[in-house]
């Protein structure tokens, strides 16, 4: 058991030694010597992203956001989920583009290479084996279950196959398989994490021993986040319709078009009025891009009927230009520098792949593969 001395840091416990001294025949008793030997111990994180399109703010402020801060005080592994976005059949230029635009925007993010080992997730195939190992104990009821099955069920009827499944068995591969205890994501993946922990316990119970930490949902605030779109509906998603996210990349006119054109209602008609989930969805975007002033004075306009929805738009779309300018202005260069792009894949996943091939190993022992 580590203890924890503040975020992240701690030591652990790595042997315990007996030493006794030699009793003398007729001595009648003698000492035993306990050495504790304790190592510096950082917990891990693991996190990543599906490279199926450009990344919004919905990724910024679930995901990315943390890992950037998170890459200061933990062990981290952020990857480029490429073998997740397999299930809606890219193709073989769509696959390589959207996972080095992901790998452009998470360096452009300020995910460090230096600090935290980044990696595409296709380049450790150590996770596609620790897969197809827990997928045994996975169970066909469970999998049905799981609310993100469902949406994509519902959402694409002709293309219900097994790698949609059992996602979220790959997923516990991807933190399981570096022993993660912290995975930064936002609330959708939540029920993703239980699902983690299900398969780990359910390994280490079927091999009796506690060879897999639990890991857990992690945000720096107190809850998870979920950034809504502007269609006035649900959250803010890459496949949810055209204009509905608000990405990395995107200009300040397209920033400002999609904006203005978001979707709202006839306004107030009684002062303190409940907001209805359109206009609550705008004012939640501006607590994250816009500061806490300007948050009051539109919600003291709101509840006293002298809002003007144009205003708040203008407001919020510059806002999220101010917000999302650091990012944007480093995408092109990053973009065009693939000298760099080729050393942080391959430095991360040789990282990457130094941890995962460990874990296989002991893995495969438990499991009782042996040489002959
Ligand atoms: P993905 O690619 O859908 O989303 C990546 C991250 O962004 C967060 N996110 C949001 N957070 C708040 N509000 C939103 N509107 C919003 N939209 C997206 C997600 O919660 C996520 O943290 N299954 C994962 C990828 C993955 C993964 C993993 C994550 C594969 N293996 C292992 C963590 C650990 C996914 O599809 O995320």
């Amino acid at each position: 058991m580590p203890l924890s001395f503040g975020e992240g840091f701690g030591v652990r416990l790595v042997s315990v030694l007996f030493k006794k001294k030699p009793i003398s025949p007729g001595d009648g008793f003698g000492v035993r010597l306990k050495i504790l030997t304790f190592a510096p111990y950082m917990e891990t994180v693991v996190s990543g992203i599906r490279s199926t399109g450009n990344l919004h703010l919905g990724n910024y402020y679930g995901a990315i956001q943390n890992f950037v801060k998170m890459q200061n005080e933990y062990k981290c592994y952020f990857f480029i989920a490429d073998l997740h976005s397999l299930t809606t059949h890219p193709t073989p230029a769509n696959l390589h583009g959207t996972a080095k635009q992901v790998l452009v925007e998470y360096l452009a993010a300020g995910i460090d290479p230096e600090k935290a080992t980044i990696y595409l997730q296709s380049d450790v195939p150590e996770v596609i084996e620790l897969y197809l190992y827990l997928n045994m104990n996975a169970y066909q009821g469970e999998l049905e279950r799981s609310t993100s099955f469902k949406d994509k069920v519902r959402a694409n009827p002709d293309n219900v196959n097994a790698g949609l499944l059992t996602y979220p068995v790959l997923m516990a591969a991807d933190i399981l398989i570096h022993h993660a205890t912290k995975v930064p994501v936002g609330k959708d993946q939540e029920q993703h994490l239980e699902m983690s922990r299900t398969f780990g316990n359910r390994f280490n119970r079927l091999y009796n021993n506690d060879y897999f930490t639990e890991p857990y949902a992690f945000n720096f605030s107190e809850s998870l986040v979920k950034i809504p779109g502007l269609d006035g509906k649900g959250k803010m998603g890459k496949s949810e319709g055209e204009g509905n996210a608000i990405f990395l990349s995107d200009t300040p006119e397209a920033i400002r078009k999609k904006v203005m054109r978001a979707v709202t209602d006839a306004g107030p008609t009684q002062d303190n009025q409940p907001k209805p989930q359109e206009i609550q969805n705008l004012f939640d975007l501006m607590k994250v891009v816009s500061t806490p002033d300007t948050l009051e004075h539109f919600d003291n306009l709101y509840n006293t009927c002298a809002i003007r929805y144009g205003d708040l738009k203008k407001q919020l779309a510059e806002d999220m230009i101010i917000a999302t300018a650091p990012i944007r202005e480093k995408i092109q260069d990053i973009a065009n520098d693939a000298p760099l792009l080729r050393q942080v894949a391959r430095y991360g996943a040789t990282k990457a792949r130094e941890s995962a091939s460990k874990t296989i190993k002991e893995v495969r022992e438990i499991i009782g593969f042996r040489n002959f």
